[in-house]
């Protein structure tokens, strides 16, 4: 997978790039990205990429041209005449991990970091092809916002993380979010590590992390509990312990 990111800020991707799984998914090849500084593309000796919003008011607005022209350069060095075109921007829909999951599908990517005021709403009409938000909150910028998206896809791509499994079980992936998780030692502090999971037994194991999940979904986040398939016994166990949660 290629993914292309435009932006002011290029120094800003340094360091989260360039560690942990992302930056072992460069080496292995399974993902190139490249940061391209949207400064580069404007031909005035002041590299001016943004302007003062019609109509008034506070606040710059980031350039047309540059963005286009950079948008163009790529596709024409990718040799393709469309490809997917996110503009990561408070107003644009919701990221969640099935979003991540449809976007990791592709073969190519470009986003577009926004800073200030926005950009002109020309690139929203007729550049971008989607229009993504991390959040209901405002940022300074595109740069971290890209971050998220780009770490989160990243770990979708086969081969990026060591076991496949372990994107599977992680929250969201199913619908609900995952089981506890326990390592050594066996006893913290006078706490207990649950024995179902020293019993070695894989179905009671499974059947253990299983409802686990369902009830620290059921308890943390409702919202989510219909896109766990619960089954009628599962439903069933879920409301006995919630009343009940010993
Ligand atoms: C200060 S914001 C501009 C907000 C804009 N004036 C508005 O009210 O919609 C500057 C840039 O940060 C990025 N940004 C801010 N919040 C974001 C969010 N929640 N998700 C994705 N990008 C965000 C966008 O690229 C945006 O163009």
């Amino acid at each position: 997978m290629r993914i292309d990111i435009l932006c002011l800020f290029p120094e800003m991707f340094a360091s989260p790039l360039n560690q942990s799984i992302i930056k072992r998914a460069q080496e292995q090849g399974l993902v190139n990205i490249v940061i391209h500084d949207i400064r580069d593309y404007t031909h005035d000796k002041h590299h001016t990429v943004d302007d003062y919003p019609y109509g008034g008011g506070p606040g710059m607005v980031l350039k047309p041209e540059p963005i286009f022209e950079a948008a163009e350069a790529i596709k024409q060095q990718l040799g393709v005449s469309e490809m997917p075109i996110i503009l990561l921007t408070p107003q644009g829909r919701l990221f969640s991990q099935s979003v991540a999951q449809e976007l990791a599908l592709h073969s190519h990517l470009m986003l577009i970091c926004g800073h200030y005021e926005g950009l002109d709403e020309r690139v929203c009409e007729h550049l971008a092809t989607d229009e993504i938000s991390i959040g209901d909150y405002v940022l300074s910028g595109g740069e971290l916002a890209a971050l998220v998206v780009v770490d989160a896809i990243v770990r979708l791509i086969p081969g990026v993380l060591g076991s496949q499994d372990s994107a599977g079980s992680d929250s969201h992936s199913n619908g609900l979010l995952e089981y506890p998780q326990y390592t050594r030692p066996q006893v913290y502090q006078g706490w207990s590590v649950p024995s179902v999971l020293l019993s070695g037994n894989h179905g009671e194991i499974a059947q253990w992390r299983r409802r686990q999940a369902i009830l620290r979904t059921a308890k943390r986040r409702p919202d989510l509990l219909e896109k766990g398939n619960l089954c009628d016994e599962e439903r069933k166990w879920m409301l006995e312990n919630l009343l009940d949660p010993k």
